[in-house]
């Protein structure tokens, strides 16, 4: 029995599945609120582990962009998570942090030490909430992609606090497809899987409650795009050149690009597991 039905069962009396009749309208639905909360939290635990899951989607994305092999860049992962997925690649990995043989140290919002277009895919999950200045790290991840080069993030848009080393940020869609905006977007959108995911659950995934009590309502969200522009943002010297045009651009009320495409996301906001 599940956290919310004890609690419903606590303060009625008898435990809730045994409540047959006689409810209030207003704790009928309680209870079928409760009953859905725990069916949601059956379902999550049909779907494979977070690394299965997020693996097999950034493979059948990066197959979807026609990136084939080469170099692969994993972001902020220091324990190689991975590493393993992309067998027809050479993987590497940036972190702030060492922790693995291999691992280049570095931060992604100015690496000037890495070529430009140096790789063919770069991926990230779980990093991007925790970049102190996204807006910086979105043109070096374009910068170091060859031109034709597919990028991946998953990141999120709600989730406990969890400093590592410092939680900063949540995202929505529109978020990361703005930063993303010298891309071809394939996808931005959110993923409700893990949406009733209980972190203060049992086994590998307990952890307790953070310091505001939230281990609930987790929603990913993700992207994936290509760098097809040969003359996208070349890295962080680029910026300030891009949002004078931008700037201009909305004086003149001209569509931002990136509007028709974050269409398609707010009409259909809810991912298809591939
Ligand atoms: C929550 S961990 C995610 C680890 C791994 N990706 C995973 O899915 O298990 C976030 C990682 O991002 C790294 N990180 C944070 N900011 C970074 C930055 N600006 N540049 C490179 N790595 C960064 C942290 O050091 C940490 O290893």
């Amino acid at each position: 029995m599940t956290e919310q039905l004890r609690r419903l069962g606590r303060r009625r009396g008898p435990a809730p599945e045994q409540q047959t009749g006689g409810l209030s309208e207003a704790d009928a639905k309680l209870l079928e609120q409760a009953k859905a909360r725990q069916r949601l939290e059956e379902n999550f635990e049909a779907f494979p582990p977070r690394t299965e899951r997020l693996g097999q989607h950034i493979k059948t994305m990066l197959g979807k962009s026609g990136v084939k092999g080469g170099r692969i860049l994993e972001i902020g992962g220091r324990a190689n998570p991975y590493k393993d997925w992309f067998p027809g690649f050479e993987y590497n990995c940036l972190d702030l942090e060492i922790s693995e043989p291999g691992v280049i140290q570095g931060d992604i919002t100015n690496c000037p030490e890495i070529e430009s277009e140096s790789f063919d895919a770069i991926i990230s999950v779980d990093v991007f909430e925790h970049i102190r200045e996204p807006w910086l790290a979105a043109p070096e991840i374009i910068r170091l992609l060859k031109p034709g080069g597919f990028t991946y993030h998953s990141t999120l848009f709600s989730w406990r606090y969890h400093p590592c080393p410092v939680d900063y940020w949540r995202y929505t869609p529109e978020a990361l497809s703005f930063l993303f905006k010298d891309l071809r977007m394939m996808q931005a959108q959110f993923d409700t899987v893990e949406r009733r995911r209980n972190l203060a659950g049992k086994g590998k995934h307990r952890v307790e409650p953070d310091a505001f009590g939230g281990f609930r309502e987790n929603w990913r969200v993700f992207y994936a795009g290509v760098k097809e522009d040969p003359n996208a943002a070349k890295g962080v010297a680029a910026l300030t050149a891009r949002q004078q045009a931008d700037a201009e651009a909305r004086a003149t009320g001209a569509l931002d690009p990136s509007e028709a495409e974050l269409k398609t996301v707010r009409d259909n906001p809810y991912p298809e597991e591939d």
